[in-house]
């Protein structure tokens, strides 16, 4: 074959999307359960507004955006993520504002120049959540609910809740302050990209799967240790809440995410099942964001589930199943005569609400059973010389054998 797809990118094709049609289904049932609005913004924005929010020296800015100039020169992104273009377009469009509650949601393909491999892709596609107005703890815990629901709802088992809390403007600087200190004594074991890390945003070395790196992250303070009173009390709360709304969640001291903007609360849930990007979810508190990009101080929380990594566990769950839409009719004809009749009967079943296909390659009649057998149809129409005279059909059910005759 001449052309083959980008790498990194999958065709998902007709079988599969029964899958995603399902996920997406439950996504926005859910989402639209607990009060958020769907959302839908360009796949592309100003390269500026990634800059700003994810931060100039993460991996998704340095090395992973999809960057074009366009005609005129201007520097534009395909969407590594949906949250800073759902604060752009909050802005833009006066949804969010300080003394309001905003809730959006959102369903689509996002960019990232990664190395392919299971569970990581170029193109994959998020659905996800923002919730703008509230620092209360409570609205913490209402997010990772929604997470939480969106899991039971499709199934899915053996999910793990990893929480975190970051801090705020306040602490996040002593707690940087403090990994620097610990990690600047191994900086020559660390890997090239952490040496650099190291020096340009610590909280970066946190992430790396290295496993010479993840010997000493396992050995760096933790987050907690270093928060300041409010922000200690806040994810107290949220651990209360968690409890009292019977969510189990593990307290991982050192998950920090791979995005600069969080605050606070950080959290992800991820899967035994899936070997090294583990990750099916990941959000947190960004309460300066909005404020960063030029917006008043409006404090929010969110997260984005990766589309392909659930399919994925679906998937297993699913082996065996006929994905195939159930088709009801497949007209089968003896002649041309017959074919003609079959044409007009095709749009009688449609106008009825009702499936059905016919052959267009002038096949013979066997061959057309065949093909109505295959089709999974659950009755074959068949349309011969005697039906012609008869202005009738006969209904044979493919499962029993049994056949009827029908008026036409
Ligand atoms: P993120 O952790 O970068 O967060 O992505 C969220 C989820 O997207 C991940 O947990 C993973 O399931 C999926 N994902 C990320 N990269 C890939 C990839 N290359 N291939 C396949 N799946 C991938 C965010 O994007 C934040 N915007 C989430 C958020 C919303 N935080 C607050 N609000």
């Amino acid at each position: 074959m001449k052309y083959q797809l980008p790498r990194g990118t999958k065709d998902i094709l007709p079988g599969e999307v029964k899958i995603w049609q399902k996920i997406e289904d439950v996504c926005r049932k859910i989402f639209e359960k607990y009060g958020f609005a769907e959302i839908r913004t360009p796949v592309f924005e100003q390269t500026e507004l990634f800059a700003r929010s994810i931060g100039t020296t993460t991996d998704i800015v340095t090395k992973e955006m999809y960057t074009f100039l366009d005609k005129k020169g201007r520097s534009l992104t395909l969407r590594p993520e949906e949250t800073a273009p759902v604060v752009r377009a909050g802005l833009q469009n006066n949804l969010i504002s300080p003394d309001s509650i905003a809730k959006l949601y959102y369903l689509g393909p996002m960019f990232r120049y990664e190395r392919p491999q299971a569970g990581r892709q170029r193109q994959f596609n998020q659905a996800g959540l923002e919730f703008f107005g509230s620092l209360d703890p409570k609205v913490d815990v209402e997010v990772i609910t929604v997470a939480v629901e969106l899991f039971n709802a499709l199934g899915l088992e053996g999910l793990e809740v990893d929480l975190n809390s970051v801090g705020c403007k306040q602490c996040q600087p002593k707690y940087i302050e403090a990994l620097k200190q610990t990690l600047n004594k191994q900086a020559k074991e660390l890997c090239e990209d952490c040496k650099e890390r190291l020096k340009m945003n610590p909280l970066r070395v946190l992430d790396c799967k290295n496993k010479g790196c993840q010997k000493f992250i396992t050995k760096v303070p933790s987050a907690t240790e270093t928060l300041c009173p409010e922000c200690k009390v806040h994810f107290e709360q949220v651990c209360k809440y968690l409890k009292a709304r019977g969510i189990t969640y593990n307290s991982k001291v050192r998950l920090v995410r791979g995005l600069d903007y969080y605050t606070r609360t950080v959290f992800e849930v991820v899967s035994k099942k899936l070997g090294a990007q583990n990750a099916v979810c990941g959000g947190g508190r960004y309460d300066n964001l909005v404020k960063d990009l030029g917006g008043p101080g409006i404090p929010a929380i969110g997260f984005a589930v990766g589309m392909e990594r659930i399919v994925e566990l679906i998937k297993d769950q699913v082996a065996g199943q006929d994905l195939k839409p159930a088709l009801e009719y497949f007209i089968v004809c003896m002649n041309a005569e017959a074919r003609e009749v079959a044409f007009g009967l095709l749009t009688k079943f449609r106008a009825e609400g009702k499936t059905a296909e016919m052959d267009f390659q002038n096949k013979s009649f066997k061959a057309q059973m065949k093909a109505a057998d295959k089709s999974g149809a659950k009755f074959a129409v068949i349309i011969g010389e005697e039906e012609l005279r008869q202005k009738a059909v006969t209904v044979k059910d493919m499962k029993s054998g049994d056949q009827t005759k029908a008026a036409l």
